[in-house]
């Protein structure tokens, strides 16, 4: 089917207990295995990708092989941008097939990110794409965004509020105590400021750092309104990894299709996982009723 507007599908997550999981696109495979797993598991998916991803193919080449995995599959696939800063960038995205797009400017003062998020949000309802814009800062590095620990902030509730209520956000990146990339120790995530956030803004949260969280945390996240929830380091270790394991248990086999056949089983149990512990499974086509 076509791919659909995140809004109204981060709506029925949120009504209905669950969470749409968003994972970082790397090639053509990924995706495949993405939709492929959301399929086998009737759930909606979120494919996303960084800036530097898009930089590295095309935005008309990530474009067409997300339309293509979802125009061959009968559940609802969004093609999403993750973080980014650059107004022209999140505006070819809407331009070229994106239907949702993120602005991150969570670096920058209250009013200056409040008023670069509005620039997107007239291009989100130019184009009617979903948007998801970022207050406060999460910890960690995605992509060439390099947060410390010392230059982390928590989202404060009310702040929340008032960001939100000026945006009609689809989603809204806050900052809980996750951290993208790998934790170093337990993560410790302030469950009681996502039920606050949650009960301020009325808006489906996205859960950033969602690789090495425990499922209680997923579980506990979810019960508070964390309607997306994005991974993208573990991917990245799966994909790399899957391929090393393959050439080292089969030295001598040079046959690529084997090789990226055993990559994208191993990415596509990844995305299965996942999905099945946000509670994905079945929503696919309960959504598309819901939406009739
Ligand atoms: P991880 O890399 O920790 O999975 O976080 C992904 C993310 O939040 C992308 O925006």
């Amino acid at each position: 089917m076509p791919l659909v507007n995140m809004k109204p599908l981060l709506r029925d997550a949120m009504d209905n207990n669950y969470a749409v999981a968003a994972f970082n696109l790397v090639d053509y495979g990924t995706v495949k295995a993405m939709v492929k797993a959301a399929e086998e598991l009737n759930a909606p998916v979120i494919c996303q990708t960084s800036s530097k991803t898009i930089d590295y193919w095309s935005h008309e080449e990530i474009v067409s092989w997300v339309r293509t995995a979802a125009e061959n599959s009968p559940v609802p696939v969004v093609l999403h941008l993750d973080h980014c800063k650059d107004i022209a960038m999140i505006e070819k995205c809407a331009q070229t097939g994106w239907t949702s797009i993120m602005i991150d400017a969570s670096e920058f003062p209250f009013e200056e990110n409040l008023e670069m998020s509005k620039r997107v949000r007239d291009i989100a309802e130019k184009y009617n794409v979903g948007m998801e814009a970022e207050l406060g800062q999460i910890m960690g590095v995605e992509d060439d965004m390099v947060v410390d620990e010392a230059d982390s902030v928590l989202t404060d509730p009310e702040d929340a509020k008032k960001f939100c209520d000026a945006l009609d956000l689809s989603a809204f990146a806050c900052a809980v105590g996750t951290a993208h990339g790998f934790y170093h120790g337990e993560p410790v995530v302030d469950f009681d400021r996502i039920a606050a956030i949650n009960a301020a803004t009325k808006t489906p949260m996205a859960l950033h750092g969602g690789t090495g969280l425990s499922d209680e945390t997923f579980a506990k996240a979810i019960a508070r309104g964390s309607a997306k929830i994005n991974i993208s380091t573990n991917l990245k270790h799966v994909f790399v990894q899957s391929f090393v394991d393959y050439h080292n248990a089969k030295p001598k086999d040079f046959e690529p299709l084997r090789l990226i056949d055993a990559q994208y089983t191993a990415c596509k149990d990844l995305f299965s996982g996942f999905i099945e512990k946000f509670g994905g499974k079945d929503r696919g086509s309960a959504f598309l009723s819901n939406m009739k």
